[in-house]
């Protein structure tokens, strides 16, 4: 597609949110748009990185001159994650859920006057951390992000060394900053280095930032 800087390479982007299934017509989500994450697949490709990009149900269309792979569930998106082509570098913007519910019909469940449903969770595998901590075939850089309400830094700071993962990209979602669910980003990017504040901007314009990052990674 493009010669830039990621030819050759091959990067893994998790994006959107997960769906988990109640019954074969009811799900629990979470309010991700996909927005970030799609922004990002995007900006590797323009770079020229073979992007394989999976995602669950976003609002937003995936980028073009990827390869997409669309999932439902958190386990969906680790195998689909784990199937894939091995990988230079891996992005982990989606928004997993936590939780599925374990005790999930396989039909759909009725208001029959029998009482109410009690939902019982189970809790899903962390991709991240999966990913992070692989012994054998580890992309060489392992980005995650963080979305945190208090103590930004600190949290995150925890959150990558908990995980295993090279780099996490913060952010503070308090209901104020209006960076969930909106058009613009302000981020913080840890490393072992230590904590790097960047200038509130749009979410390309910190996607196209963080692409390059990983480009000078890799190189
Ligand atoms: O622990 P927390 O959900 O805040 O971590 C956020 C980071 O971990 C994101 O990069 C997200 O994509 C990733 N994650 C994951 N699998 C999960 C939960 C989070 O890959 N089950």
């Amino acid at each position: 597609l493009s010669d830039g800087p990621l030819k050759g390479k091959h990067i893994l982007v998790t994006s959107g949110p997960t769906h988990e299934p109640i019954d074969p017509v009811r799900y629990i989500a979470n309010r991700s748009s996909g927005a970030q994450g799609t922004a990002i697949g995007a900006a590797l490709a323009a770079l020229g990185a073979d992007v394989t990009f999976v995602t669950g149900p976003a609002d937003v269309l995936p980028p073009q001159g990827v390869d997409v792979i669309k999932v439902q569930t958190a386990a969906q998106m680790l195998d689909a994650v784990q199937s894939a082509p091995a990988a230079d570098a891996a992005v982990f913007a989606a928004a997993v859920a936590d939780w599925r519910v374990a005790n999930a019909g396989d039909s759909k469940i009725k208001k029959d006057g029998s009482g109410l449903p009690t939902l019982e969770f189970a809790e899903n595998p962390d991709i991240l951390a999966t990913v992070s901590q692989m012994t054998v075939g580890r992309p060489k850089l392992v980005v995650g992000f963080a979305a945190e309400t208090d103590d930004v830094i600190a949290n995150a700071t925890a959150k990558r060394l908990r995980k295993g993962c090279d780099w996490i990209v913060a952010n503070d979602v308090s209901p104020n900053t209006g960076i969930m669910g909106g058009k613009e980003n302000a981020v913080t990017l840890i490393s072992d280095a230590g904590a790097e504040n960047w200038p509130r901007m749009g979410k390309e314009a910190v996607a196209t930032a963080l692409a390059k990052r990983i480009a000078e990674a890799l190189a």
